[in-house]
């Protein structure tokens, strides 16, 4: 057929005829329901909310289906302000009986998209495309549809009709029904307690753990996933004290903010008497190219000061690396005084270098604080009148992480160590795969000197200096014990992406998809994954990779084991193609390189079931899932992992977290995520990683909540949140110990809010038990440990609990006399206790 009378007939015109296609209609005739009915299509006119349905036995009276669910969602385009279904033409082909559903993903039509289902239940990937490809996607052998407009709940509609079994009617209404109650069991909150539970009395319980069948699980169970969101990086753990220090802040990284460029956080000191200019004329380093050109007419008395991150934080009696860049541009240039100066302008420390270079060159001192100060800021005075370019002007704690150069702010890094984490993923995330092609987190410009550092637009709404680079990152893993686990690209930006890939301007690719990297550059991405190995773990000397680490100062390997490719893809063709090369890459190259694969951003759905197929399919050995959902989610949910395949790949759950309306986490959350990591545990044989997500939030900077951890300048406050992942990571175990819990005769809804999980920690050989107790009552429980004798039976008790509200409860740790292998404890309501028995065999 004629593509644009074919393109006309699918989107538009509705010509087709009206024939009621008798054969679409099935006889599972249910005692006086008709057998055949028409079945209406459509969406809202302003492309809001996805495919839905209406029935009709006579095609005047119209009865919305479900009460107007959606039965599949356009995703084309960024969260938001896209992601529109206008015009869907949804035919069955008489072939097969399949769906084929097609909409115009934007206003325009200049972009279609389209789906196919076996029982418009379940979707499968979805495809964007230009009209002129539309006869790719649609099958010749559809039944007849006609376009009509319709009156729906007294609201007219405008869709398609065909003829279809009412059984098919029947199985939409069942499969929304489903899913309400999904819904409401997921909505379950503890506020609605007192009412669920009138009348509950406090509990017994009798534990019974077997520990000769116990099993495996994984070592790496409790990790953290760290990504610059929330100024996690510059602003929070990187401990540099200096904002903009590279001048290289653009409205761009802020949704073209006109205030957000190379001067912000720098002012003038005596303005009348100087003049600050941004220069990109011969800059320090191509990859950092603006600068500041500070023209000081009367000297001394006018500079430039930076006010910091929310003000610089200062201690007294510490010791601060100050160091620029600077050239003499005009004059003879001299001493340039640095000052650290309080809010009222008094001086809290002071030192001095002198630029007199007319090229590049560094210059370093250290100021030592003569007072505690939280906000305060840094000035730097020429002393001679003339014009001075400076640069990369930074003032860096001497007090770092371990006291590593360019290295971490101690508290945070320490609360970080102090979870006990297995491994970092690292840098995201969104802000791993970027916002469109060009924002895609290139490592390579993540390491070498500062100076030559590619500085980055956070697609969180900031800038990253990425002054921690790949280099920081497997330098902290190293330092605290955990696996690096860097996670890139597939070759595929965000799907969500809100800029055009490569700066196109054409609907469908600027508008809409993530795009990729274009296939004739792929070879040279895959090369880069390829060298990123070889950054990591390839020879000091005889590699060029493992030369430049050794340059930066680890000639060791850093003995990467984990690679992640992807975060959370739409899982298109674009993506699928990238993937496989990629993933076919490093298996052929690194056999050794664990690579972990993604499956969307949810539980379910089509990314998630078409990620998991390919995982599958390809041989994958482990895919990263994320979900965040309410707590009614991770109570009912607890079987999860328990139906997963053994024989397909294992998880990463990289990103979870229960969320609440108001996103906060208090102990509710807290408490659903300790309940929830029992099951994990119990399955610590297929989900071999998990990370809370986010990690960090500097208060005033968030984008995102809740957050494992917050903090200011001065101030570090892990949420109850954080308490559970620390009692889960210090208390880990190598080797689960299946157990039998009773309940004296209790329904579902209290059964399901009591948790346990037993695991042996064999290197020390610790028995650990965990006990989680949603209910608002004590639950008294008997615990047995089966199959064990114990030669030291000194226990600790770690005890979380507090009011469902509550977001400052904090766990205490205290003796525990257990007595012998079998002994009692008591759950308070709404508690995590975690009962660690010594065996005298601590290393
Ligand atoms: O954790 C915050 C964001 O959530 C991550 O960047 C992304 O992967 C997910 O959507």
């Amino acid at each position: 057929m004629n593509m644009m009378k074919r393109l006309l007939n699918i989107l538009f015109a509705g010509l087709l005829s009206a024939v009621a296609a008798t054969s679409q209609a099935g006889t599972n005739r249910v005692t006086n329901e008709p057998d055949s009915v028409y079945l209406f299509s459509y969406s809202h006119r302003d492309g809001g909310g996805g495919l839905r349905f209406a029935w009709s036995a006579d095609e005047s009276k119209w009865f919305s289906v479900a009460d107007g669910f959606s039965y599949v969602n356009s995703d084309f385009g960024p969260w938001g302000r896209a992601k529109k279904m206008f015009k869907p033409h949804l035919m069955q082909s008489r072939t097969d009986g399949r769906w084929h559903c097609v909409w115009s993903a934007t206003e325009t039509g200049k972009a279609l998209a389209y789906v196919s289902s076996s029982d418009l239940q379940k979707w499968g990937r979805q495809s964007y495309f230009a009209p002129s490809d539309l006869d790719k996607f649609v099958p010749e052998d559809v039944y007849p549809t006609l376009a009509k407009t319709v009156l729906i709940n007294g609201v007219e509609q405008d869709g398609w009709v065909q003829k279809v079994a009412y059984n098919t009617v029947g199985q939409l209404i069942r499969y929304a029904e489903h899913k309400r109650y999904r819904a409401l069991q997921n909505a379950e909150r503890m506020a609605q307690d007192p009412v669920r539970f009138v009348g509950l009395k406090p509990l017994q319980a009798t534990v019974t753990v077997k520990a000769e069948a116990g099993k495996k699980i994984s070592d790496h169970l409790i990790g953290i996933f760290f990504e610059d969101i929330n100024y996690a990086a510059d602003g929070g753990l990187y401990a540099e004290l200096i904002q903009n220090r590279d001048f290289e802040y653009a409205p761009a990284d802020r949704g073209n903010d006109r205030n957000w460029n190379s001067t912000h956080s720098w002012a003038l000191a005596d303005a009348g008497s100087a003049t600050l200019n941004i220069e990109t004329f011969s800059p320090l380093h191509p990859n950092n190219p603006h600068y500041a050109v500070l023209e000081v007419r009367s000297a001394p008395g006018a500079g430039l000061v930076n006010s910091g991150f929310d003000g610089i934080a200062v201690k007294e009696g510490a010791r601060y690396d100050f160091s620029l860049f600077g050239k003499v541009l005009e004059g003879k240039g001299g001493k340039v005084v640095v000052k650290l100066l309080d809010t009222n302008g008094a001086v809290i420390g002071q030192s001095s270098v002198t630029i007199s270079s007319k090229d590049w060159k560094q210059q370093k001192t250290v100021v030592t604080a003569t007072a505690d100060v939280p906000v305060a800021s840094l000035a730097i005075y020429p002393q001679v009148a003339g014009k001075y370019a400076l640069d990369m002007i930074s003032l860096f704690p001497q007090e770092t992480f371990k006291g590593r150069k360019n290295g971490l702010r101690v508290d945070l890094a320490q609360t970080l160590a102090d979870l006990h984490p297995r491994f970092i993923r690292f840098p995201g995330g969104c802000v791993a795969h970027g916002d469109g092609v060009d924002n895609i987190y290139d490592w390579k410009g993540s390491i070498g000197p500062l100076e030559s550092r590619k500085p980055l637009r956070n697609l969180w709404g900031y800038h990253q200096t990425r002054g921690l680079g790949y280099f920081e990152y497997f330098q902290y893993c190293e330092d605290i014990g955990a696996e690096p686990l860097p996670v890139l690209a597939a070759g595929v930006p965000c799907q969500n992406s809100g800029t055009c890939a490569h700066h196109s301007t054409d609907e469908l690719t600027c508008m809409g998809q993530q795009g990729g990297i274009p296939m004739e550059e792929m070879d040279k991405y895959i090369q880069d994954v390829l060298d990123l190995i070889e950054y990591a773990n390839g020879d000091a000397r005889r590699t060029k990779w493992g030369k430049m680490r050794a340059e930066a100062g680890h000639p060791k390997p850093f003995n990467l084991k984990f690679i992640g490719i992807g975060n959370e893809d739409m899982i298109t063709d674009v993506f699928e193609e990238r993937f496989t090369l990629i993933y076919n890459a490093v298996r052929e190259k690194h056999p050794e390189i664990t690579v972990i694969g993604t499956v969307g951003p949810f539980y379910e759905g089509t990314d998630y079931e078409e990620g998991w197929e390919l995982a599958t399919h390809l041989g994958v050995p482990m895919v990263d899932e994320h979900y965040y959902v309410e707590p009614g989610w991770l109570i009912h949910n607890q079987d999860y992992y328990d139906r997963y395949d053994r024989n397909k790949p294992k998880v990463y759950l990289g990103e979870y977290a229960s969320h609440v309306s108001g996103r906060h986490n208090n102990i509710e959350t807290a408490l659903t995520e300790a309940l929830y990591l029992t099951s994990v545990e119990r399955n610590g044989d297929v989900v071999s990683m998990t990370s809370y997500a986010p990690l960090l939030a500097k208060e005033g900077h968030t984008q995102w909540n809740p957050d494992l951890i917050y903090f200011n300048n001065t101030e570090v406050k892990p949420t109850v949140s954080y308490y559970v992942q620390q009692m889960y990571g210090q208390h880990s175990g190598s080797e689960y110990l299946p157990s039998v819990v009773s309940l004296d005769n209790q329904p579902d809804a209290v059964r399901k809010r009591v948790g346990v999980s037993v695991v042996k920690d064999k290197a020390r050989g610790d028995y650990i038990v965990k006990l989680v107790n949603l209910l608002p009552v004590k639950v008294a429980s008997r615990i047995r440990l089966e199959g064990v004798s114990l030669v030291d039976p000194s226990a600790t008790k770690t005890l979380l609990t507090g009011e469902p509200q509550s977001k400052d409860a904090k766990p205490v740790t205290s003796p525990f006399e257990i007595g012998g292998e079998e002994f009692s404890y008591e759950m308070p309501p709404y508690s995590f206790t975690v009962i660690r028995i010594g065996q005298g065999e601590k290393k």
